[in-house]
């Protein structure tokens, strides 16, 4: 695709391959701040934009053809397949991982080091946003685009959700993914961008390696949803045979049937 500075920041991510990986080193927000151009988000970062495009341009070059699925491409219901297989697995094992580890890190190093309780402090607020978060993608968001892709694909009119259009639990899911990139943001901040002290054992390098791999997971896995699967969602309801938009914008609990 072509790479221009005006282009957004999501469609590169969704489609130059190697994208997502060059954000990540540059430190560039390609999940919730995916609608800026290239352009506005390397200002703000402070980087020469020419420096972006190139390296955009020498992973797209570099990755091999079809190495990675083309999501735009491919179903919804593939998609969310997908995103629970891979990144639903991925982030409750090492929730449960990174719990245990935090706790053996702050008893051995806790005292030396303070930022350790901080950083523990949010990493426990993560884990509490996180389960409920995915629980609701899978258990009411998930089956409903699903339900509307088969209905889709069948010329049908889609079933109406009890939450009135897909467009109020996709609000409320990209508000929770916003809340969860700052989490990451001060996590980041707390550990000096995951730097290890001198004194650290293998343990506490662990933690912080495995904080970072954590971390780029979830950009991705937000990505996949924000500028992929709910993008694609909500024009699929809109372009659905008898849709009318609801005015009505249920709040948080009703959507999910608390
Ligand atoms: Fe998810
Ligand atoms: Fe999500």
């Amino acid at each position: 695709m072509n790479i221009s500075d005006t282009t957004t920041v999501r469609d590169l991510a969704a489609g130059v391959p190697g994208a997502t990986r060059v954000f990540e080193t540059f430190g560039i927000d390609y999940c919730c701040g995916g609608h800026r151009t290239l352009a506005d988000a390397c200002q703000e970062a402070s980087l020469p934009v020419e420096d972006l495009t190139h390296s955009l341009e020498e992973a797209g070059r570099a990755s091999q053809p079809g190495a990675e699925r083309d999501w735009r491409q491919e179903s919804l219901t593939a998609l969310t397949e997908y995103i629970i297989d891979t990144h639903h697995l991925f982030t409750r094992q090492e929730l449960d991982r990174l719990e245990k580890l935090f706790d053996k890190v702050y008893s051995r190093h806790g005292e030396n080091h303070p930022e350790l309780f901080e950083a523990q402090k949010t990493f426990y607020q993560l884990k509490q946003d996180l389960i409920p978060h995915m629980l609701k993608e899978e258990q009411v968001l998930f089956p409903y685009i699903t339900r509307m892709e088969e209905a889709a694909g069948g010329g049908r009119a889609i079933p109406p959700p009890f939450f009135g259009t897909v467009q109020n639990p996709v609000r409320i899911m990209m508000l929770e993914h916003e809340t969860a990139g700052g989490l990451l943001r001060a996590l980041r901040a707390t550990t000096g961008d995951y730097t290890t002290p001198a004194d650290a054992c293998v343990s506490y390098q662990t933690l912080y390696q495995a904080l970072a791999g954590f971390e780029a997971d979830l950009h991705q896995h937000i990505h996949l949803e924000n500028n992929l699967l709910f993008l694609r969602a909500i024009e699929m309801e809109e372009a659905a045979p008898g849709f009318q938009r609801s005015t009505s914008q249920p709040d948080e609990h009703r959507c999910f049937g608390h």
